[in-house]
This record gives C-alpha cells, structure tokens and sequence, in this order.
C-alpha cells in the first residue's frame, strides 16, 4: 500500500491497482505548483467535509477521472447538483466497502459549510482498512473523546492528523490524540498552506519525540510505503 502526499489535507492511498483520493485541494495551493491533477489516479475520492480547502479539485477530477465521489449526504446532493453523479452518500457511523478498501466514516469536531454557504452537513474522518491495516483520517477536527472509541474498535496502524492549529488540532493536541489512538506512526496535514496554520516543524517533532511517537512531515509529491 502507498500513501501519497499532494499537500495540505490531500493524499492519495493506492493498493493494487485502485487509489483513493482524499480531500482534494491542489490547484489552488502555491505549495503544491508541483503537481499536476490530471496526473492524479482517483477511483475513489472521499471528502471529510464541505470546506473548500478540501473540495476545489474534486469536481475537476471526478469528471476527468469518472471517480465515485463518497462523502456525506448533503455534500453529495450539493455535487450532483454540479452534475456529478457517480456518488455515494453517507453519513458518520457508517461503513462502505469500496473495491479492495473498506471505509468507516468518523466524527470529527469543525464546521462543514459548502464554498456558497449551502449546508455541508456534519464533518467527519475516515478510517479505511485495507489489507489487514487501519489507517485513521482526522479530517479538520479538535482534539475529541471519540478518538478512544476509534482505538477500541480498531488496531490503528497510521493516523493522518491535522496539526495546524488555529482551525484545527496543534502539534501538542495532536501528540495526545495519538495517544488516544493508541498509535506510534503519525502523519501530519492541514499546516503551512495558509499563514493562520503556519507552524514551526522542528517544535511539532520536539513534541512527538518526547513521547515516544514518530511524525513525518511527507514533501509534497513523496509517498511512502505503509
Ligand atoms: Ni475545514
Ligand atoms: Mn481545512
């Protein structure tokens, strides 16, 4: 399985020859002039909620892509209303298999509203489990209890956090949530892309360090082998 990095909450995870996308939001991102998002491989691209700084790709590459686009149930009806209509709708609590991967949608504590202000419903994570590992999406969240519950159903083997800070969980939440994960492999998302979410990488990995739990900060383009 590969995990790669398209900048600030935008991976994409391959097994075989089937790739999820998560949170596309490249085009707009200086950080991220690198990548070209044709070149991207979707079949499934899944949105923790409506923000457009994880939404502005997705309709471009849906449609180049045929990808099925999974996400809750008001953005969905948002986006076929755009004219995307390979889609599958769900909401928190629920679980979806999608070719090799399986998906669990997951509470997560933001907003959720649509680039137009439309309701996006509630935001959430993902776990997905495929080839007998967890990995642990946080989406933008705060720091939340149900991240034990998270740890109690599943054996997490990579947790995918936000550590920006200011709309989201910092580096000194996120090394907790990990605790609560109960989860040793860390990757961070959701910093540096905007000024609000600037963060100082040497401090974050200071925290993690201290506590005995590895963070990688993935350069954009790089993936990893999990
Ligand atoms: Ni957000
Ligand atoms: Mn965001």
């Amino acid at each position: 399985m590969q995990l790669t990095y398209y900048g600030h909450s935008c991976f994409g995870l391959s097994y075989q020859d089937e790739h999820i996308l998560l949170d596309p939001f490249i085009s707009p991102n200086e950080l991220a002039k690198g990548i070209r998002i044709m070149d991207i491989p979707a079949n499934y691209i899944l949105l923790s909620h409506g923000h457009e700084d994880h939404i502005f790709d997705c309709e471009a590459i849906a449609k180049d892509k045929n990808s099925l686009v999974v996400a809750n149930y008001e953005i969905i009806s948002w986006l076929s209303n755009k004219g995307i209509t390979y889609v599958h709708p769900m909401n928190i609590g629920g679980k979806k298999q999608l070719g090799a991967f399986t998906v669990k949608m997951v509470n997560a504590i933001h907003s959720s509203c649509l680039p137009d202000g439309s309701n996006g419903g509630n935001p959430s994570g993902f776990v997905i489990s495929v080839a007998g590992k967890n990995i642990y999406y946080s989406g933008d969240t705060a720091l939340h209890y149900d991240m034990k519950i998270i740890a109690e159903l599943y054996k997490i083997d990579v947790a995918i956090l936000s550590i920006g800070g200011n709309f989201t969980m910092d580096a000194e939440d996120a090394v907790v949530a990990a605790q609560w994960l109960n989860v040793k492999n860390v990757v961070a998302m959701h910093f540096d892309t905007f000024p609000y979410i600037a963060i100082q990488k040497q401090k974050a990995q200071e925290i993690f360090t201290n506590q005995g739990i590895g963070i990688q900060f993935m350069e954009i383009g790089s993936h990893i082998t999990l």
